[in-house]
């Protein structure tokens, strides 16, 4: 749903108690505008880090005649789930709350080809002057207890709007394909079954991201023996 529709379809379908009252009225439809207004920033946001990493990939291509970038996703969280967050950590449910407290808003997935690509996008990332890096996490080196891994940025972008300047933070993920598959599937498996994942099972999960990372590794080794790097 577009901004525009989520504001007209919310403004029109308020409970007859408040649309009996002007002043009810008024409140909601400026609340429901912040709301759109946030989310017109954090999409701008992560339209600003997509056309740098589209840059950075294309220069690749042009200059080495490969593409470190496999694939990106982005996603905007929804109003419903920035709300759900906020109840879940006992935050106060309000805008200010959620610019404050939710790095999440806005997300970007990124999936190279092999690891290296990984810290190279990162440091392309970390090298520029107009954005600041907030948080990394390197579950690469660190694999979380479930056997996920990738590298994990929070950075904070510029979004020239027509009169000002704003900050906005956007989630970066970055990993290999072969990370992603197993994300992927794990993800399906924890969250979208009804069935309870025993301890074995996780065992198992984890077992198979140690055996993906060692092929990560296998395939990187091949890369760098094909191109003859050391
Ligand atoms: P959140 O409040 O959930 O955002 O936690 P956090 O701020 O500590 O962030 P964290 O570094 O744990 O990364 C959160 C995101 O990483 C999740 O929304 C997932 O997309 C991904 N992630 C983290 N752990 C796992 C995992 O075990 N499996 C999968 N499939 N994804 C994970
Ligand atoms: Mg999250």
């Amino acid at each position: 749903m577009s901004e525009m529709d989520f504001y007209m379809e919310t403004l029109e379908n308020l409970p007859a108690v408040i649309n009996s009252n002007e002043g009810m009225r008024e409140l909601v439809a400026s609340l429901v505008y912040e709301f759109m207004e946030l989310q017109h920033l954090y999409d701008s946001a992560i339209e600003v880090v997509k056309t740098y990493l589209n840059i950075i990939d294309s220069e690749f291509s042009m200059k080495f005649q490969r593409n470190p970038i496999h694939n990106i996703d982005s996603r905007l969280k929804s109003p419903q789930s920035i709300i759900g967050k906020l109840q879940k950590k006992n935050l106060p449910v309000n805008i200010e709350s959620a610019q404050k407290n939710l790095l999440d808003i806005a997300g970007i997935r990124v999936t190279c080809c092999y690891i290296n690509d990984i810290y190279a996008v990162a440091d392309m990332l970390c090298s520029r002057d107009d954005f600041k890096i907030i948080k990394q996490k390197d579950y690469i080196k660190n694999p979380k207890s479930s056997g996920y891994r990738s590298y994990h940025m929070i950075v904070n972008v510029p979004v020239y709007l027509s009169n000002s300047k704003t900050y906005a933070p956007v989630e970066i993920q970055i990993r290999t394909i072969a990370m992603d598959f197993w994300a992927s599937l794990e993800h399906q498996l924890k969250y979208k079954t009804a069935s309870e994942i025993t301890p074995e099972i996780s065992q198992e999960l984890r077992s198979c991201a140690d055996k993906i990372a060692e092929t990560d590794i296998r395939m990187q080794d091949i890369f760098l023996r094909i191109h003859d790097i050391d």
